[in-house]
């Protein structure tokens, strides 16, 4: 089969190409413009594969390369993973989350459309719901995004909605709670330049010694602790997700929620470094941070009936592959 995957040097899309070259069968070729990923990701995909794969520095937004990249490709299956993904960026400057998520996957759908390829597994978000009475989220709630991120997202899954309601695509969308953890070689993980806006990755700094405590925004939210609470899926889990979606995309388009279906808050998270790693994390409490919201889970029960995927990981994995990255990148 060939599989075309956009965002394939990014985090979730460097540990999906390795899952994606396990199958001797796939040709696949990787696209990413390289904006929140790092070139050397090829060669440790590469490294860890020992397997062949295309690779082209393509932004979706130019039409042309894109068009030529078709031509050539002979695509079966798209797994289109490319995107700008911090919601704080995405409402300081809505306009790049328009072009590169909504025209990038705009100009993508086009190319496929033109060159008549019919298979696309999407990367969408579980911030397409924005926020509910209940913790629960299920697939059926209302998508009511609460900022540019989310409301990008939308966008495109109504985009593909349409086209496979007029017969011209076939979609599966997958709509991930918290990613989180590393690869188990230590080699592969989320490492952002800058300061990171995201829990895991601001623990990778810590564990690093780049930085010197965590800041924990807010401690009144009605949890257990009063910490916000998340459901994080195991970076792995989430690969072998995707990986079940390739048979059924075929026959069915549908909706998913990737998620484990059990919340941790971050004094959890904490504790479990120390638990798992005997690693301490330092930490202060700050005021909430602008939209968070105390809690909110993935309902698993349709990716277990309909996709056969539940998630098999939980903290001890992440905990673990999180603090082996961060000590192998040092
Ligand atoms: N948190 C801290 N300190 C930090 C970072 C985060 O206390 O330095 C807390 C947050 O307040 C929250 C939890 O850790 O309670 C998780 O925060 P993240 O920023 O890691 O994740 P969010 O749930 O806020 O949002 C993330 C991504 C979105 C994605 C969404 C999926 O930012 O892009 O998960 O549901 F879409």
């Amino acid at each position: 089969m060939n599989i075309l995957l956009t965002g394939g040097l990014g985090y979730i899309g460097s540990h999906l190409a390795l899952g994606l070259l396990k199958n001797k069968k796939t040709k696949l070729t990787i696209v990413d413009d390289l904006s929140n990923a790092k070139l050397s990701t090829k060669n440790t995909i590469k490294y860890l594969s020992k397997k062949k794969f295309k690779f082209k520095k393509l932004d979706l937004k130019n039409k042309n390369k894109l068009q030529k990249l078709f031509k050539v490709g002979k695509f079966d299956l798209i797994f289109h993973l490319a995107g700008s993904k911090s919601v704080k960026e995405s409402q300081i400057n809505p306009k790049k989350y328009y072009e590169n998520n909504v025209i990038g996957s705009i100009n993508l759908l086009h190319a496929m459309i033109e060159n008549n390829v019919k298979n696309i597994i999407f990367s969408s978000t579980a911030t397409v719901y924005g926020l509910h009475k209940k913790n629960c989220y299920s697939e059926n709630f209302s998508r009511e995004p609460i900022n540019t991120y989310g409301l990008t997202k939308k966008i495109i899954e109504d985009l593909l909605i349409d086209l496979k309601e007029k017969n011209q695509i076939n979609t599966l969308i997958l709509r991930y709670f918290n990613p989180a953890g590393c690869h188990i070689s230590g080699l592969l993980g989320e490492n952002p330049q800058g300061i990171p806006n995201n829990l895991y990755p601001y623990i990778i700094k810590i564990i690093k010694g780049e930085v010197k405590y965590l800041k924990i925004f807010g401690n009144n939210y009605k949890t257990k602790d009063g910490t916000g609470a998340r459901d994080y899926i195991h970076i792995q889990d989430l690969v072998d997700a995707h990986l079940k979606c390739i048979k059924l995309v075929k026959k069915k388009s549908d909706i998913f929620n990737i998620g484990t279906g059990r919340p941790y808050t971050v004094l959890d998270i904490i504790n479990s470094f120390k638990k798992y790693c005997n690693f301490k994390i330092n930490y202060n409490f700050y005021s909430r941070r602008e939209g968070d919201i105390d809690i909110y889970y993935n309902k698993i029960s349709k990716a277990k009936k309909k996709l056969g995927w539940s998630a098999k990981r939980g903290l001890k994995e992440i905990s673990q592959s999180t603090f082996n990255f961060a000590i192998k990148s040092k």
